[in-house]
Order: structure tokens, then sequence, then C-alpha cells
């Protein structure tokens, strides 16, 4: 089966920034995908092309659309598209570049989740379910994944001085999906009085992810909110907790600034201090993507502790820094972002790397989203049992909730 017309145009993401959409056409079979975008992105990403002219402060994205419709089109038209690696394999070699500088991987992602709809719809399945035969899972391992919900935003998704970017809670004693959206939703809302309650209404304004950004400097001042919003919830011991400090954003000649500027070392202390305090199960990007030491000492101390240490801006998806990072035993688990690496084949690959090495994969959106929910379908597919989606909070957030909320309907085990 062939791809008979491929078409794209430029979209708003969820803070009102242009981003690409596409259409793969079979006949008169349409699948569209639309691309996400990062605010802290890591400096080794694959490049999200945009034309740098008046046009939405420099943000529009026409180049990449251009690429779609012109270059990309003209040769994948009259293309088999059930064979997601040629497709993709394909792509990367039209682009000819490292990093999809060339034709953008705005424009190349776009392509690649469009085709792989197609075929999901052509073939009548679910895209869980074809994503599931794409990376060979087998339909006995789906799993419907814990959500890691952000509820207090900080860093670069708010405008607080909070330097760290994300306080999650993750349901870990739900038994179903459903029970998990709950507790995630329930314990927002007594959050939410909290916030209130103590910093005044304005203060419970949303940050890019849904969640709350009151004027909190310290991360204690957010981890006590948390605690005691599970605790008055009803859900302790059943709700654990998780950080990204997205720390390449607050790193600058060899120091962390925090309330105070730290050196690598101390930071680490720091890191180990706060785990033993308080509940929580995974730290991404404690530290700056370069500064790999002090990634494998902390990792080395919270392996004891059972706490997973994830890289995000380390990693960016692509399975070379991942395997590299396996070799030095930089991290335990990987933030998997498509549009970091910009193929769904690579994705895919970088998630049964990290799976292979032992690590925990933990499907994630990115701060710019829309309602496309390509990754909730992702997660389920690789049985990877984690994502991070966000507060229970606007749509660009909520509709992945409701998309596993579905998917759940096909009697997926939770975990
Ligand atoms: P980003 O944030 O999408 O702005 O990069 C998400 C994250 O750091 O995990
Ligand atoms: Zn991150």
């Amino acid at each position: 089966m062939k791809i008979t017309k491929l078409y794209a145009r430029q979209v708003l993401d969820s803070r009102g920034n242009p981003t690409v959409e596409v259409e793969a056409w079979f006949n008169h079979i349409r699948a569209t995908a639309i691309v996400p975008s990062g605010a802290s992105t890591g400096k080794y990403e694959a490049l999200e092309l945009r034309d740098g002219k008046k046009d939405y402060g420099g943000k529009s994205v026409l180049k990449a659309v251009d690429h779609v419709n012109t270059t990309i089109a003209k040769r994948l038209v009259g293309m088999e598209f059930l064979d997601q690696k040629a497709i993709d394999e394909f792509l990367i070699s039209l682009d000819g570049t490292k990093n999809k500088g060339k034709l953008g991987a705005n424009a190349i992602l776009g392509v690649s989740m469009a085709v792989a709809r197609l075929a999901a719809k052509v073939r009548h399945e679910e895209l869980y379910v074809y994503l599931g035969e794409l990376a060979g899972t087998g339909k006995k391992n789906f799993r419907m994944p814990i959500p890691f919900a952000n509820i207090i935003n900080g860093g670069k998704h708010a405008g607080s001085s909070l330097k760290i970017q994300e306080f999650m809670i993750a349901p870990v004693g739900a038994r179903t999906f459903a029970q998990a959206a709950q507790m995630c939703a329930e314990t927002y809302h007594v959050l939410k009085g909290l916030v209130e309650e103590k910093y005044g209404k304005s203060a419970t304004n949303v940050g890019d992810e849904g969640g709350f950004a009151p004027q909190l400097s310290t991360p204690e001042e957010a981890l006590e909110l948390i605690t005691a919003a599970i605790k008055k919830a009803g859900y302790r011991g059943r709700i654990k907790i998780a950080i990204d400090a997205a720390a390449s954003e607050f790193y600058a000649n060899g120091l962390y600034t925090l309330d105070r500027p730290y050196t690598p070392q101390e930071l680490v202390e720091y890191w180990v201090r706060l785990l033993k305090q308080y509940p929580i199960i995974s730290l991404e990007d404690p530290f700056d993507q370069d500064d790999v030491d002090s990634f494998a000492r902390l990792t080395a101390i919270a392996g004891k502790m059972k706490v997973i240490i994830i890289g995000d801006d380390l990693l960016v998806s692509n399975p070379e820094r991942i395997q590299a990072a396996i070799d030095k035993r930089l991290c335990t688990g990987l933030l998997l972002k498509v549009n970091q690496i910009g193929t769904v084949t690579e994705a895919i690959s970088a998630a049964k790397l990290a799976q292979l090495a032992g690590w925990i994969v933990m499907v994630s959106h990115r701060s710019g989203e829309t309602e496309d929910t390509f990754i909730a379908d992702l997660a389920v597919a690789l049985g990877c049992g984690k994502i991070k989606i966000g507060a229970p909070c606007r749509t660009d957030r909520v509709c992945k909730y409701n998309r596993l909320l579905r998917i759940q309907d096909d009697k997926i085990p939770y975990k």
C-alpha cells in the first residue's frame, strides 16, 4: 500500500506557538499528526526548524511545512507506508545531517508519526497495537502506564523563583489507570486549596504543564505542599513523588544556582538529603547535560536507595548517547521524547536499548503540547509502565489522560 498524498500545515501549540501538522493519505483515508515543542530543550536534541523571521516572533515553521509539501512529499508519495522503518530511514537519509537540521526534525517527525497512524488506520488497528508490532512488544506485554503528573511547575515553565522545573506525583498504589487518574486529579484539587490558603488565589494560576506555579523559592516548600496534599487526599503511601530538576537551566561556570550557588559535589549531597527526606522515586536531570561525573556519582548512591535517576537533556532520546550513558552508568532511566530524536523508529530503538540495559523508560510530553495523543499509545505499546503527561488540567494534557482511559477499556493491565 502506497502513500497517495502528503500534506503539511502550520497550526498552534499549547503556548500559542506555531508547529507542524502533517496529513498522510491513502486514497480517501487520512491520518494526521502534530509535533510538540520543548522550552527547556537539551543542547543535543534534533533541530526544530523555525523561520526566524518577524512572524510569530521568529517562531513560524513555514520552512518545515514547505519541506514536507515539496521535498518530502515528492519522494514519499508512491512509497509503501506499511514499512515504517524504511520510511524513517529514507527520511533520515533525505535529510542527511546528524541533527535533522536540513529538513527540520519537526518536519520529519510529523511525517513519521502521520505515516504510523495511517498504517494503523488502514489495518483497522488501534495505534498502540500497531506501535507494539513495530516495537516487537507482543500484546501480552502491553501495560497501562503510571501517570507522572506535574502538579507544581517551576523553572522555564512558570514565572516563580522556583528553579527546579517539575514536582510530580506518581500514583504507584493505584490498581487501574482510571484509579490513577482519579488519584492525580483529587490530589491536584486538594493542592489547589492548600496553595490558595497559603499563597492567595492568584497563586493557583497554572504553568505550561498545568501545574500550579505559586511564588515558591525552595524545593522543600514545594515538597511540603505536595506531601500535605497527598496526605489530605488520603493517598499517603499510595502516591509517590518525582522531580525533574532540568538542571542545565540553572547551571553556569561550574556552579548550580538554586537559593545560593552549589558546587556539583554540594548538589550531589543536597539531592541525597532530599531523597532521604521525601518519598521520591525518580529524579530527572539532576545535573547539567555535560556534568557526567555528577550523574555517575549520584546514580551510584541513588541505586542503593532504589531511586531512579532519569536522563532527559543528558540523553535526548538518542541511541548513541543512551549507549554511552549505559556504559558509564550515568543514570538508570530514559525520558523518551519522540521529537528529541525525530522519527518513530529511532524513538522505539532508544526505548528498547534502555529496556535491554534494565533501565526504566518514561515516555514524555513536551511543555508545548497539542491535542495529539500519540505518546499515550506509545507508552502502552512499549509496555514501559511510565508516562509524564503533566497535571490533569488543560486539554493539551488532559487529552493524554483521556486517551489512556479509552485504551484501558481494551483490558490492558496497569503498570
Ligand atoms: P520541555 O520540558 O518540554 O520544556 O523540554 C520537559 C522536560 O524537561 O522534561
Ligand atoms: Zn526534563
